[in-house]
């Protein structure tokens, strides 16, 4: 059964979010309803950590199946203990660095987070979110508030409250429009009950920062097509993910190859009547130029975090120019590329053509 509700909309200072708007989304929150609101990397899907009715209606308003954990968002580090148990030294680390910011660490859940929450795991991801908005909801909720990407299941992530209320209008009680999302990627997330700490999602928090403080962390990120009866997906590790209306194949090798074979394969495409877009680094644009085909630029290819921010802005946007295939060639993999790369590969549900 879908969640439906009224929809309401509050615009609200990115910096200086007023309170009143900020108490009546904490009523809500209290009061077991969905609230969507602004966090550095993504817009998220907020509901009371604690009430396990409440959580329920994410996964619903999502349609998100309920095997996916969600990520609990805290205000400050004396809520962390209110979440997780057991908490090592490494955490206490991790956090004194990267937090406030875009890190989720997975640990060992408290009772006080009903099981849903982490899809009857006995671990639970947490994450302190820096986006003032974000801080002041949970600060003024007084619970930690569980919070998936505020998109509806399997489609790109929303970066502005337009795109929450292109995917969840009628499903969410509240959104709190906060401008656009500044990190534009989710946060990294690293599980540190494992024997060896692991990325399991490459995000905002590059890994080559993580190793100044874990050198021996290990990368483990899968792309698993869970209609081809591969083993079951854990959770995030689903191949198709972030995806738009469109197909959207993913040309990856040598940037000149690459370029030559999507100049190829659009004018193919466009032959065979299909409507055709190209996303391309700004630098690049000009090389597609061409009537019928709708191009978007990624901002500078100098400038992965320019790419970042807009990166799933400008999947939506292409998909709504009505195309039928997207065409984009990879970018480099160092640093907050990974995370780019991971989310291209899930887009594109895994149509890679290397040149
Ligand atoms: O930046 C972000 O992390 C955003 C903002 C809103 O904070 N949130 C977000 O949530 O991206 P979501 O639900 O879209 O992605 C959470 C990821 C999923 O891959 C999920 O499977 C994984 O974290 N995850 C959550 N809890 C987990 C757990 N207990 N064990 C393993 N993976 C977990
Ligand atoms: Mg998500």
């Amino acid at each position: 059964m879908p969640y439906l509700t009224r929809t309401r909309v509050y615009p609200v200072d990115s910096e200086h979010p007023a309170p009143g708007i900020i108490a009546a989304a904490a009523d809500a929150i209290r009061d077991g309803r969905l609230v969507a609101f602004p966090t550095e990397t993504v817009y998220g899907l907020g509901a009371d950590a604690t009430n396990a009715e409440a959580v329920m209606r994410i996964f619903a308003a999502k349609q998100r199946p309920t095997t996916d954990p969600i990520i609990v968002h805290i205000a400050t580090i004396d809520q962390l203990d209110q979440v997780a148990v057991e908490i090592p030294a490494i955490a206490r680390q991790l956090a004194d660095r990267f937090w406030a910011g875009a890190l989720t660490m997975i640990l060992k859940r408290s009772a006080h987070i009903p099981g849903i929450v982490s899809a009857g795991r006995d671990t639970v991801a947490v994450r302190m979110p820096s986006h003032p908005v974000a801080h002041a909801l949970i600060v003024a909720s007084g619970v930690p508030i569980a919070a998936p990407s505020a998109n509806t299941f399997s489609r790109p992530s929303a970066t502005t409250a337009a795109h929450v209320f292109e995917d969840l209008n009628h499903h969410v009680d509240i959104i709190l429009d906060g401008g656009a999302a500044h990190i534009g990627l989710e946060s990294t997330v690293i599980d540190l009950t494992l024997e060896t700490a692991t990325i399991l999602r490459p995000g905002g928090i590059t890994l080559e920062a993580l190793r100044t403080i874990i050198p021996s962390l290990a990368v483990s990120t899968r792309f698993i097509n869970v209609d081809s009866g591969e083993a079951a997906a854990s959770p995030g590790e689903m191949l198709k993910h972030y995806s738009p209306r469109a197909r959207l194949l993913l040309i990856d090798g040598d940037p000149v190859l690459a370029n030559t074979r999507i100049q190829q394969l659009a004018a193919e495409f466009t032959q065979n009547g299909e409507r055709v877009g190209i996303l391309a680094p700004d630098e690049e644009v000009s090389l597609f130029a061409g009537s019928r085909i709708k191009i978007v630029g990624l901002g500078s290819r100098e400038n992965l975090a320019q790419i970042s921010e807009g990166l799933f802005a400008n999947i939506r946007r292409i998909d709504a120019l009505n195309v039928e295939v997207i065409l984009i060639r990879s970018l480099p993999r160092e640093g907050l590329g990974a995370a780019i790369w991971d989310r291209l590969v899930r887009a594109a549900e895994g149509r890679i053509i290397t040149v």
